[in-house]
């Protein structure tokens, strides 16, 4: 293959669902590195545009809606803020991070739809789906409920069973029933336009599996193998659904473009946005990381029509097959548009032996990172990209957390710029010293130095991150262990020269440090160059052995890192199980209702308000205290069994609630005459039930 040549560069990254937060799965999965790449690209002098936004159409939107019972619209603008602001605070670096509700993206979405369907290229099909003939809507996979045909469980899904796993289809459902009335629904025949994707085997069989096998990951080439080799079928590109952008077309009332043909055109749309807003000068949703000049609207189509533009796309893995089949075959079709060189996508990052997941309550939500971490997004960055799924599962833990940042944020990088910096303060009053003459070990010093960027550099422009951030530390390393070897502390009574070649030649590497760190590490990478008194420097001159010159003054350095103790790990630990339990037992199901019974039988029931005169344990009974209650009408004993949950003084004095006229019975040799009525929690735990205020014993509750 001949290599492409390049003249500019549009890195996208998964437009995350605004149905809530997100967790630092999906940082690892995508953010982070594409941020990475798009540093190291600004700084190597590409010409770059990096976009992202909120995803707000789908049915994972009204249904988010529905669980926090307000509408889509509130739901979209909370997120989105929400993701927008921890992006921001964790230094992602987007030009833009647009929305998916804009109306420029509506338009956009439109008219690569007429596109298509101009062209002929959309089939349309008319088939039997279930629609729910109360609330009159048609059902989405979501909406729908019945029994697995796989395993039995009674509450699968129509798109999936979540107890076995299967993936399912409404109609294979046992008793479906539709969400919304709690009915079963009906079929009903519905038009919709699909994208024949089996039409464009060939073409993809080309461009996938002939051009890219070298170069796109083994993960993402392998998935895209097998679904070609599965055989393509066509996709529907509408829905049935109330939410979402609106088929352009008169007889289609009623109905929205499928999320994933509008979502992935949101990458262009944010494009368009962003060249529009520079050109005008009204920046709302845009950021430009980069100087813009003479800009009009339509360059973006530059970045989305020009064969010399290198189009990226960072994802997870469950994004694959959109990314790399669905999308680019839109594109292909549509004409004029580029498809993407690579796709570099992660594979998945567990949590602590789990799978990450916000509604299980196993995940670590980037707000609430940042709510504990404030001031450290880089280190939860380092963490991260030390760790990426590159090329399989991996997993974060709390404890590696923490070692990767006293052992090697703290202890290498850390402790050799302050080294170095405390050490030019206190013999030269923070002027970086001239260089003598070279000894051996500093000549092999700065050989390594030079070396170091382009090493970094290649594992960047190959999607090695984790290796990258290794290679990053390492440059710490060469530092510290030359300071190590040369000891300039020892030296400064008997020879002040040495001492200065030896901190020239450290804070030469602390230079090039605060360069290369800029894509990992950005605000540590600001904090250096300020410690340095440097301004931004381009990748190219990083290595040099004069990057700063002498007679440079420093500044007060504050600690680039602090340690963090076991007992804030700890309590990141508890934290997560605690939240794990709570919503596993806010997700028990409640006991089914009972059978209906009349007012009559109701009545039957005298249930009234005492108050708990005497108690006592039984003894032989683990599960036994003997009550003595003043029931208002008497006061008679009472066998209960709540000795386990509570003790005898717990209890004393206190109103209860009592069905005083159940049948008396012989328990223990003792007989009971009537029951102490208890709400029982989901964990087993009981509670009694008192009135809110006191009331007279005997009263009646009814
Ligand atoms: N919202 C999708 C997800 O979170 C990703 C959309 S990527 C795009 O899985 F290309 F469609 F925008
Ligand atoms: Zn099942």
């Amino acid at each position: 293959m001949i290599a492409k040549q390049y003249n500019r560069y549009t890195v996208t990254a998964a437009l995350p669902y605004a149905n809530g937060p997100k967790h630092i799965g999906h940082l690892a999965g995508a953010y982070i590195p594409a941020d990475v790449y798009v540093r190291y690209l600004r700084l190597t002098g590409n010409d770059v545009v990096f976009v992202c936004g909120s995803d707000e159409h789908g049915t994972a939107i009204p249904n988010q809606a529905l669980k926090e019972n307000t509408t889509p619209k509130a739901i979209i603008d909370k997120y989105d803020s929400l993701i927008r602001d921890c992006f921001g605070k964790l230094g992602m670096s987007f030009d833009i991070y647009h929305r998916t509700s804009e109306t420029i993206h509506h338009q956009t979405s439109q008219e690569i739809f007429l596109t298509l369907y101009n062209k002929g290229l959309l089939t349309e099909e008319v088939s039997e789906q279930y629609f729910d003939d109360e609330a009159k809507v048609f059902l989405a996979d979501r909406y729908i409920v019945g029994t697995c045909p796989k395993c039995g469980h009674t509450n699968a899904f129509g798109d999936q069973c979540e107890k076995c796993g299967s993936t399912l289809s409404p109609r294979e459902l046992i008793n479906p029933k539709s969400t919304l009335s709690g009915k079963a629904p009906v079929l009903k025949e519905t038009k919709h336009w699909y994208l024949p994707l089996e039409k464009y085997e060939p073409w993809l069989r080309d461009w996938i599996l002939k051009s890219h096998q070298q170069d796109w990951k083994p993960n993402v080439y392998g998935q895209c193998k097998s679904w070609i080799e599965a055989g393509l079928q066509p996709r529907a590109m509408t829905r049935d659904l109330d939410w979402g952008i609106k088929v352009p077309l008169p007889d289609a009332a009623g109905k929205v473009l499928y999320v994933w043909f509008d979502a992935p055109i949101g990458y262009i749309s944010a494009t368009r946005a962003l060249f529009e807003e520079v050109a005008t000068g009204n920046l709302k949703y845009a950021t430009p990381h980069r100087n813009f000049t003479n800009v009009k609207p339509a360059d973006w189509k530059k970045y989305w029509q020009a064969e010399d533009t290198r189009l990226i796309h960072f994802i997870g893995k469950d994004n694959i097959v959109f990314h790399c089949i669905i999308f680019p075959v839109m594109l292909h079709a549509a004409g004029e548009f580029i498809v993407p060189d690579n796709v570099p996508a992660n594979e998945f990052m567990n949590l602590e032996g789990d799978k990450m997941s916000t509604s299980r309550g196993w995940s670590i939500e980037m707000h609430e990172y940042l709510a504990d971490f404030p001031d450290k997004p880089d280190v939860l960055r380092y963490a991260l990209l030390t760790n990426l799924p590159e090329a399989k599962d991996s997993e974060f833990t709390w404890k590696d957390f923490q070692a990767k940042n006293n052992n090697e944020l703290v202890a290498i990088l850390g402790n050799f710029v302050n080294r170095a910096v405390v050490l030019t303060q206190k013999y030269f009053d923070g002027v970086l010293p001239t260089r003598k003459a070279l000894t051996d070990v500093d000549g092999k010093a700065l050989a390594e130095l030079k070396q170091y960027p382009a090493l970094i550099g290649d594992s960047i422009e190959t999607f090695r991150f984790r290796e990258a951030t290794a290679n990053l530390m390492d440059l710490a390393r060469v530092g510290n262990k030359y300071l190590a070897e040369t000891e300039p502390w020892k030296l400064a009574k008997t020879d002040l020269d040495r001492v200065g070649t030896i901190l020239n030649i450290a804070l030469q590497i602390a230079g090039t440090l605060a360069i290369v760190s800029e894509p990992f590490l950005p605000f540590t990478s600001r904090k250096l160059k300020n410690i340095l008194n440097v301004g931004d420097m381009t990748w190219s001159i990083a290595g040099n052995s004069d990057l700063i010159p002498a007679g440079a003054k420093l500044q007060e350095a504050p600690l680039l890192f602090e340690k963090i103790e076991d007992s804030v790990i700890d309590q990141q630990i508890k934290k997560l199980m605690d939240t794990k339990r709570a919503v596993e037992l806010s997700q028990q199901p409640v006991e089914p209702a009972k059978a209906e019974i009349s007012f009559d039988d109701f009545s039957k029931m005298d249930i009234r308000i005492g108050k708990i005169l005497k108690a006592e344990r039984v003894e032989k009974s683990k599960k036994l205290l003997k009550l003595q209650v003043d029931t208002g009408i008497d006061v008679r004993t009472v066998m209960s069994g709540i000795a386990e949950h509570f003790a005898p003084e717990d209890i004393l004095g206190k109103q209860v609630t009592l069905l005083v006229n159940l049948a008396p019975r012989k328990i223990m040799g003792v007989e009971s005459q009537g029951m102490i009525l208890m709400a029982s929690d989901k964990d087993g735990s009981l509670k009694l039930l008192s009135p809110s205020g006191d009331v007279v014993p005997g009263s009646q509750v009814s």
